[in-house]
């Protein structure tokens, strides 16, 4: 079989994530988000169809950048009101075997000593079935909710997350031998004491010293996956991702992303064809081209430019209340993600983006590939952004909760093992940690050529 396309679903613990409007639609619901049964039912829909994984992303502050207000985000439900997803995944483990999930946590917000023990904990819960999508943040309402100082600056948040980095690898990896619990009755002694030792690191923006508070964990260090994609972002994702999640409108200029980061990971002393990329994705389909043709002129009836507008300001951080909406955009530096304003910008030969085009474009596209179309249509599209942008799966959007996951898996999935994109769902492992799904049996733990590896308890020899 040629190299499976990996699949994810991708979702947000708020009525609306990327489609403005769409939360209206009478099938849709989007709404149940604070649900924990809309997000078991949702975990049961990916592992019937045999989904890699649930990717879930965060963000901690209102959408307020649009006017310079979270008025219209509130009316659109875009990012406020929010509930804390990795909540849920305990209870979405318990109902399934095989599916993984990846959870956003932040490198900014967070403490490395207690981020290290929530993903282990949640690596136990899910039978090593984890993965961390490490964010540096972007929303000043974030850090004004916790009271971070924002004149730290994007590349600084990024020297941050790489000592965040260093600790939680040397507590995951360095602090407890494998054979540390030994759980003796006879003896009475659960943790043999010399098989466990505390971590000392003293640097620029963490002091911590200390043992490890969980036990190792399936994977030890969670599946890293990571989305941030300025020139200090993309170096960043070179050294420590092992997937990353890009977009872009266009696969060739997305291939530029993927070509630049594999080339740094190989600087970086890694192997470059080690690395898995996957793309935002959004799908209408049916039946029949005519089916989805349909739908997809129903879902633009529901969408909401003006909603779209929130989340484009507050994703690149420019306020349009004081731009043009029918003048090109340029490329700048903001704080936001520097990605998606490249994207439309610089990167795009063929056309000049204005704000209100983009928000169009987003209505329901997000920032990747839009396919509306038969079964066969999609699979030709998902093989061709694959081959052309040399990625190898996507993060689905789920535009109307309830019904495109199930859609896409009755439809597209067979579509794909058909062609040999997917394996046989019936020939499904359990038992296999979300590292071993994405990347072959035999590979629980990070591989030695990633830089978690060089913290390895020094007589740990039970790797991979
Ligand atoms: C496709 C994509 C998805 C992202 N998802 C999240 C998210 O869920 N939460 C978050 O705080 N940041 C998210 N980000 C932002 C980042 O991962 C990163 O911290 C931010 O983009 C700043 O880095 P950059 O300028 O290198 O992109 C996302 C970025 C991209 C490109």
């Amino acid at each position: 079989m040629t190299r499976p396309i990996l699949v994810n679903g991708f979702k947000a613990a708020m009525v609306t994530h990327t489609s403005a409007g769409l939360w209206r639609h009478p099938d849709s619901r989007a709404r149940r988000y604070r649900e924990l049964d809309f997000w078991i039912e949702t975990a049961r829909t990916l592992e019937r169809f045999d989904f890699d994984a649930l990717f879930i992303a965060d963000s901690l502050g209102a959408a307020d950048v649009y006017q310079n207000s979270p008025d219209q985000a509130l009316r659109e439900g875009l990012q406020t009101p929010s509930a804390d997803p990795s909540l849920a995944i305990s209870a979405m483990a318990a109902v399934t075997e095989r599916l993984g999930f990846g959870l956003t946590l932040n490198t900014s917000f967070n403490r490395p000593y207690e981020l290290a023990r929530r993903l282990s904990t949640l690596d136990h819960f899910t039978d090593g079935r984890i993965g961390w999508n490490v964010v540096t943040g972007l929303v000043p309402s974030a850090m004004a909710g916790l009271g971070i100082d924002p004149a730290v600056s994007h590349d600084e948040r990024y020297d941050i997350a790489e000592e965040f980095m260093e600790v939680v690898y040397r507590l995951w990896e360095g602090s407890w031998a494998d054979d540390a619990v030994i759980a003796d009755v006879a003896s009475g002694v659960y943790v043999e004491p010399r098989r466990v030792r505390p971590i000392e690191h003293h640097g620029r923006y963490f002091d911590v010293t200390g043992i490890h508070l969980a036990e190792p964990s399936p994977q030890r260090t969670p599946l890293i996956f990571q989305a941030g994609s300025s020139a200090r972002g993309k170096r960043f994702s070179a050294r420590h991702a092992e997937v990353v999640f890009v977009s872009a409108q266009r696969p060739d200029v997305l291939r530029r992303t993927v070509d630049d980061i594999r080339a740094q990971a190989a600087e970086a002393g890694r192997d470059p064809g080690s690395l898995r990329f996957i793309s935002t994705l959004t799908v209408v389909t049916g039946e029949t081209e005519r089916e989805a043709q349909a739908k997809h002129e129903e879902y633009l009836r529901l969408t909401s430019v003006e909603g779209n507008l929130a989340r484009l300001a507050s994703t690149i951080q420019v306020d349009f209340g004081a731009v043009d909406l029918d003048e090109p955009l340029e490329f700048a530096e903001t704080p936001g993600i520097q990605s998606v304003l490249a994207n439309f910008t610089k990167l795009d030969p063929s056309r000049r983006w204005t704000p209100r085009q983009v928000a169009e474009y987003m209505a329901l596209a997000g920032f990747g590939p839009f396919v509306v179309g038969s079964p066969a249509q999609v699979a030709d599209e998902l093989e061709r952004w694959c081959e052309q942008a040399g990625i190898d799966g996507f993060n689905l959007v789920d535009i109307i909760p309830g019904q495109s996951f199930r859609e896409f898996g009755e439809l597209v999935m067979p579509e794909l093992v058909a062609r040999g994109r997917r394996p046989d769902p019936a020939s499904g492992k359990t038992g296999l940690t979300l590292r071993e799904r994405i990347f072959g049996g035999g590979m629980a733990r990070v591989r030695d050529d990633h830089p978690a590896a060089r913290h390895r308890y020094p007589d740990d020899d039970a790797i991979g």
